[in-house]
């Protein structure tokens, strides 16, 4: 009898989680899991097991907190540990963090055939440890779940190229909010308890080192958050808020509406009946397309390419918030009609699947 093919997916931060969870699904009992601890704080990590549904980790490493070289290393140490303790056929990372990293070097250390979802993301900004992380997985990967075509073209620029080697599926993060984003009565009452109304407040979010690490930047930023008409929402990711307390920034702070971390169906329900939101997530900018709201894009590049000029507009280091947020605002319900009848760019909720029957393809 043939022996049952076992899959180890890795994650560690919520956007990894997010993506990972229809994965994980369609992999059905062949699928082990492992959380690298990158996430820790219980606002951010709990979410995992609760209102994303994923299942408690087979293994659990606890690498958060620590310098990315400590990170990786550690991860590494204790994934390919796993992988050696007990033997998988392929192993699977997401996107671009520190844990997808060590997940590949672990894969490659111990001879496992290696998956990256999400692959061939490119923002071609060499001060992102992001793209660092996500163009050496994609080199050592054995099989490319790209996005889109938008993301193979990029792949195949740097010689990864081949029907074996790259597949493209669509973002997994379609699926994701096909199936969290809360139905009408639990938008309004998520909306309620905030005394917000439809369409007239600002959801914001942001984290990236280019933003948070620079005080000055940090302080323009939440500047032109306080200077807009409406309220604005902001659900404060742990990096964030010690950046902001660390360079004396709490007045700001105190002058728009911060929240911790949101739960990601009341993330997704704030997002799809906001005004517009501004955010520097990767995440976001692919959700925008999916609940059809603008996205003011706090960066100096983006790897998502596909939703400019649509529902993103990029604006770096945040001094001009302010001003597309009045372009905007001028003819709101226009634009959000116009966003309606535009498809998302990242397929029809079927990626996870499609990766999946990849996977399985490779390792027979
Ligand atoms: C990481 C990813 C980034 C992703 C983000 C998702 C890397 C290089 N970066 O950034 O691509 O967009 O996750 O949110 O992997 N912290 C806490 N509690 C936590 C997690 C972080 O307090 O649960 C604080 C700690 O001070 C920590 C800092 O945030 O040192 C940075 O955390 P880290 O996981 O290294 O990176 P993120 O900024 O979260
Ligand atoms: N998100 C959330 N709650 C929040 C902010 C974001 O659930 O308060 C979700 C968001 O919808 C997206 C994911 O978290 O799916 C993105 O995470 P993050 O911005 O931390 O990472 P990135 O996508 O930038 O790597």
């Amino acid at each position: 009898m043939l022996k049952p093919k076992r899959v180890l997916v890795v994650y560690g931060t919520r956007p990894e989680a997010v993506k990972l969870l229809g994965v994980v699904d369609a992999l059905g009992p062949q699928a082990r899991t492992l959380h690298s601890g990158q996430h820790y704080s219980p606002e951010l990590a709990s979410e995992f097991e609760g209102a994303l549904g994923l299942r408690a980790p087979d293994r659990q490493l606890d690498v958060g907190g620590t310098t990315r070289g400590e990170q990786i290393g550690g991860a590494t140490i204790g994934i390919e540990a796993e992988l050696r303790r007990e033997a998988v056929d392929a192993l699977i990372v997401q996107g671009d963090t520190n844990t997808a990293l060590a997940g590949a070097l672990a894969a490659n250390a111990a001879g496992v055939a290696l998956v990256h979802v999400e692959a061939g993301l490119r923002s071609f900004d060499r001060a992102m440890p992001e793209e660092h992380n996500r163009v050496v997985v994609d080199h050592l990967s054995d099989l490319c779940a790209a996005p889109t075509e938008t993301s193979r073209a990029n792949l195949a620029a740097e010689g990864i190229a081949g029907d074996d080697r790259v597949v493209v599926t669509g973002n997994t993060v379609v699926e994701a909010v096909q199936r969290l984003a809360p139905p009408a009565a639990e938008t309004a009452s998520i909306l309620a308890a905030r005394s917000l109304t439809a369409d007239s407040f600002v959801l914001a979010t942001f984290h990236r080192p280019e933003n948070v690490d620079d005080p000055e930047v940090l302080a323009t930023i939440l500047r032109e958050l306080a200077a807009l008409p409406l309220p604005v929402v902001l659900p404060l990711h742990p990096r964030t808020e010690q950046r902001a307390r660390a360079a004396g920034l709490g007045d700001l702070l105190a002058q728009v509406r911060i929240e911790p971390p949101a739960g990601y169906r009341c993330f997704l329900g704030l997002m799809a009946r906001s005004a517009f939101a501004v955010s520097d997530s990767g995440g976001v900018q692919e959700e925008s397309s999916v609940v059809k709201r603008p996205v003011i894009v706090v960066r100096r590049s983006t790897e998502r390419p596909e939703v400019l000029g649509t529902f993103c507009e990029l604006v770096p280091a945040g001094a001009r918030i302010g001003e597309v947020a009045r372009q905007w605002l001028d003819d709101l319900p226009g634009l959000h009609a116009k966003l309606a009848t535009i498809d998302t760019p990242y397929g029809d909720g079927l990626a996870s699947q499609r990766i999946v029957d990849a996977v399985e393809r490779m390792i027979g």
